[in-house]
């Protein structure tokens, strides 16, 4: 369950920006790199994270910042119910997407990261859904000449 590094410093800097003043959850913590970048201008950070070694770390990497609560466990499980959020950054899981879209708020970011550029939409569900789904506005963007990311805002 330990797959993934911690994200590029390019998404890391579209982190900062968009989550700026918004209460912010990200699916999969792993060592807190993107979850310091988000609480530098967050209201609030809930993070989750599947496994404990790596949640350790990241409580080390975090203690002191007053606005993170880092918790350990299955991010679906434990986020249900909580939020609205201005800003989900889907970093971990199986993307069950619409249990992601029940946490934001209209109006809310959706950021998927790691995405390899160039692959066409069609038979590609993580595109399919939030490239085409109606009820979002989804851009995607190069995070570096191999790689790329996807915005989306929750319209309604
Ligand atoms: C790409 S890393 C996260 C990088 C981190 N967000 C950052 O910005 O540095 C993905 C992490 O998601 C965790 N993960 C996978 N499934 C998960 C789940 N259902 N709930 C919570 N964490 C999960 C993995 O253990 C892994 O540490």
């Amino acid at each position: 369950m330990t797959d993934g590094g911690s994200s590029i410093p390019a998404v890391q800097a579209l982190l900062r920006v968009l989550a700026t003043g918004r209460d912010v959850a990200e699916f999969g913590t792993a060592f807190g790199e993107g979850t310091a970048a988000i609480a530098e201008t967050a209201r609030s950070v809930v993070t989750v994270e599947l496994d404990p070694q790596r949640v350790a770390i990241a409580r080390d990497r975090l203690a002191g910042l007053e606005n993170v609560e880092a918790i350990e466990g299955d991010a679906y499980e434990l986020l249900r119910g909580r939020g609205p959020f201005g800003l989900v950054f889907v970093d971990g899981g199986v993307y069950d997407w619409e249990r992601i879209l029940e946490l934001l708020e209209p109006g809310g970011l959706l950021v998927k990261d790691d995405l390899t550029p160039g692959r066409a939409v069609e038979g590609d569900p993580v595109r399919e859904f939030l490239l085409r789904d109606r009820r979002l506005a989804a851009v995607e963007i190069l995070t570096t000449p191999q790689s790329a990311a996807i915005v989306a805002l929750r319209r309604s």
